[in-house]
């Protein structure tokens, strides 16, 4: 297996290493292809998402990235890798699964939900303008009928699947706010109950985004697999994460049909940066997605067991309640394993 590894900046730099380093245990043959992107890669050389790093990208099996710091002012020249690598490589489906840290009292041993988000267009389809001198700036609502269908049979599959998995019956929730975005999300509403209609054995709803980011913070265990669009998913997969423990846990898969990138959902954490504290669990969860994503099953098992051994009883970073650091952290699963 080829593994395009980009760290990029911040601490996706410091959660690669131990990211790498397990994923070499876990796969001795493993060939790595390191690439570089991100805000350091624009200073040095004028491009945040080099040729090289793309050509590597889609050379490989799959791509483990870290974070990019991108700038929340416009810089000529500068556009998110990111979001690029997503657009170019055609990631449309990003899996957010949430595992409840606290599990609920009802004693459903292990739960999880999934917000899978739309990664290509909406709100991030890059169709920004300024007009009036300006004084006016518009964003481009791009959402198409092909986007809407393709994500919504990802969410539907994956309903399926975790309920074969489950045993139990598969529910999707669709999200939008088609009461406002009448035409836009009219659309991706209706796409999406349309696909939906093709698993009867799914139990299908659908949620205004404004009401479903309350249900996600006070009820996550009335959730399954949530189906929405780029911006709302990006906003409600932040606020899942706070079940799963924050962002130091949470993990995401940007699958398309040929490539599969796999990424903690944090950014690069300027305010820890070098401090040696970030916790590294949410880049090891995405390796444990990779090594599932092409079928090695029984070494995501064994990380996923040696990472939850680890979580029971120490050592923690910091923003799980503990006082260890990273490396603390790396080499107690890395002992496990
Ligand atoms: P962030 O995710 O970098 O940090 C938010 C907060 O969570 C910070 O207090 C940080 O210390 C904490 N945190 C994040 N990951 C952690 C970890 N593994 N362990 C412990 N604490 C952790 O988001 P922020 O601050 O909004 O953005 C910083 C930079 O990252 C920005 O330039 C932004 O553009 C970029 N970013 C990149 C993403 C990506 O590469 N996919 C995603 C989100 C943000
Ligand atoms: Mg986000």
């Amino acid at each position: 297996m080829r593994v395009c590894v980009i760290p990029g900046d911040g601490i996706g730099v410091e959660v690669l290493a131990v990211a790498v380093r397990v994923l070499q245990i876990l796969r001795p043959g493993v060939e790595l292809l390191f690439a570089e992107a991100g805000w350091d890669t624009f200073q040095r050389h004028g491009v945040a998402l080099p040729a090289t790093t793309l050509a590597a990208a889609r050379a490989a099996d799959a791509i483990l990235f870290g974070a990019v710091a991108s700038p929340s002012h416009p810089v000529p020249g500068y556009r998110s890798p990111i979001v690029q690598l997503r657009r170019d490589l055609d990631l449309y489906a990003n899996i957010r699964p949430t595992q409840l840290r606290r599990q609920p009292p009802d004693g459903a041993a292990q739960y999880s939900f999934v917000v899978v988000r739309e990664n290509t267009e909406g709100l991030y389809a890059g169709r920004e303008r300024v007009e009036d001198d300006g004084a006016t700036a518009i964003a481009e609502r791009v959402i198409t009928r092909h986007a809407s269908a393709r994500i919504s049979r990802a969410a539907c599959d994956l309903a399926r699947q975790r309920a074969t998995t489950l045993g139990r019956r598969g529910r999707l929730t669709i999200v939008h706010k088609a009461n406002v975005l009448r035409v836009s999300d009219g659309l991706f509403r209706e796409t999406a109950l349309r696909v939906a209609a093709e698993y009867p054995e799914l139990e299908v709803e659908e949620l205004l985004v404004d009401v479903a980011a309350m249900r996600v913070a006070e009820t996550p265990t009335r959730f399954d697999v949530i189906v929405t669009t780029n911006l709302f998913g990006d906003i409600l997969s932040d606020i899942a994460c706070i079940h799963g423990g924050g962002l130091g846990m949470a993990a995401s898969a940007n699958l398309g049909d040929a490539h599969g990138l796999f990424e903690p959902v944090h950014g690069a954490a300027p305010d820890i940066v070098g401090r040696g504290i970030a916790n590294p669990m949410a880049a090891l969860e995405s390796v444990a997605m990779l090594l599932e994503w092409r079928s090695f099953t029984g070494e995501a098992e064994r990380l996923r067991s040696a990472m939850a051994a680890v979580l029971l009883v120490g050592p923690r970073t910091p923003d799980i309640g503990g006082d260890a650091g990273t490396a603390a952290v790396a080499d107690a699963v890395i002992e496990r394993l």
